[in-house]
């Protein structure tokens, strides 16, 4: 390819994304609210907040608070269920160029399947993303995606259930991320996402009361990356399938960290709060970098860390 054009294009399973570099569920709403913003169509693809089975109200507020260099949120999931997203958000969100992302979770096996099936049997959708931080109620509570067993339990259920790429979002909340990594790749996953936010608290010293409503929430933003791009070198290590990398992504370098440590795919998240236009200029600065360093394809750099090129 001559005249500085550069390849930018990504395959997530059967998905194609037009550039490596898409919006993490939970900081893009539903893709009609960030349209006034930015040029979606530009975009990899997009990720919408979490959705299981029936509407989820979320947990009282305040739900986020500011910590250096990141945030915590306890938003408790909130969501539409598939039947009020499918109403409210579906008919927008077909209708762009690029493909939609599903991130998905439930309480137990049987509702991810469900859920998968559902969106199974709309068409059109790109990708189920599966969130497995979440607790599972018929066995006390103890989170998917930090027992192998269960967290290969939800992939083979999905992967029953349905044809489209699946992506585990792997929790970044266990020992070693590799056991989980590969269980999910040889329970049926597409691709893996890594990483979901961490557990935090902050406490304001003058009420002497936790920020967060529900004391502890997820932490994200900045603090996280170095923290996040070895979970992702650690993933890529034990798998074949691409991995998204996340977390602290705030431009196009962060984002050519992740993908030199293993990532195919990069997500914004915390960054959309504060400025919308990241994904955007994380798109134009990947170009940018590989016009000046003559590399031809994003894929020549995809886990060059790895493989120590
Ligand atoms: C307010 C908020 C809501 C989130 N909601 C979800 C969610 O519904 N499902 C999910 O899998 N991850 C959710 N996440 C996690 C993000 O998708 C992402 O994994 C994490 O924020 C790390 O990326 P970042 O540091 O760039 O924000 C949420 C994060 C934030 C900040």
């Amino acid at each position: 390819m001559g005249g500085g054009q550069v390849n930018l294009a990504v395959q997530i399973g059967k998905l194609r994304m037009q550039n490596p570099v898409t919006v993490a569920s939970g900081t893009f709403g539903y893709g009609v609210e960030y349209a006034q913003l930015l040029d979606l169509n530009q975009l990899g693809a997009i990720v919408v907040k979490g959705i299981r089975l029936n509407p989820v109200r979320g947990n009282p507020t305040p739900r986020t608070a500011e910590v250096t260099s990141g945030m915590l949120n306890a938003i408790g999931l909130q969501g539409p269920g598939v039947d009020g997203f499918v109403k409210k958000y579906w008919p927008f969100l077909k209708e762009l160029k690029v493909p939609t992302i599903i991130n998905i979770w439930g309480t137990t096996v049987e509702e991810y399947a469900e859920v998968a099936r559902r969106f199974d049997t709309l068409g059109g959708v790109g990708a189920l993303e599966l969130n497995v931080s979440c607790p599972n109620i018929k066995e006390g509570g103890a989170q998917f995606g930090t027992d192998c067993k269960l967290l290969s339990q939800v992939v083979a259920a999905c992967r029953k259930a349905t044809t489209l790429p699946l992506i585990a979002k792997l929790s970044p909340n266990v020992v070693s991320i590799a056991p989980y990594a590969k269980a999910a790749e040889e329970a049926g996953s597409d691709a893996l996402a890594v990483t979901n936010s961490f557990p935090g608290m902050a406490i304001d010293i003058e009420t002497r009361r936790p920020k967060l409503a529900n004391v502890t929430g997820g932490l994200t933003g900045p603090c996280i990356k170095p923290i996040a791009v070895k979970l992702v070198w650690e993933a890529a290590k034990a798998v074949k399938i691409p991995i998204i990398g996340m977390g602290g992504i705030q431009n196009a370098a962060d984002a050519i960290e992740f993908i030199m440590a293993g990532a195919s795919a990069v997500a914004v998240g915390t960054a959309n709060f504060y400025e919308p236009q990241t994904a955007l200029q994380v798109i134009a600065g990947i170009r940018e970098f590989m016009q000046r360093k003559v590399i031809q394809d994003v894929r020549e750099i995809a886990g060059c860390v790895q493989a120590g090129k």
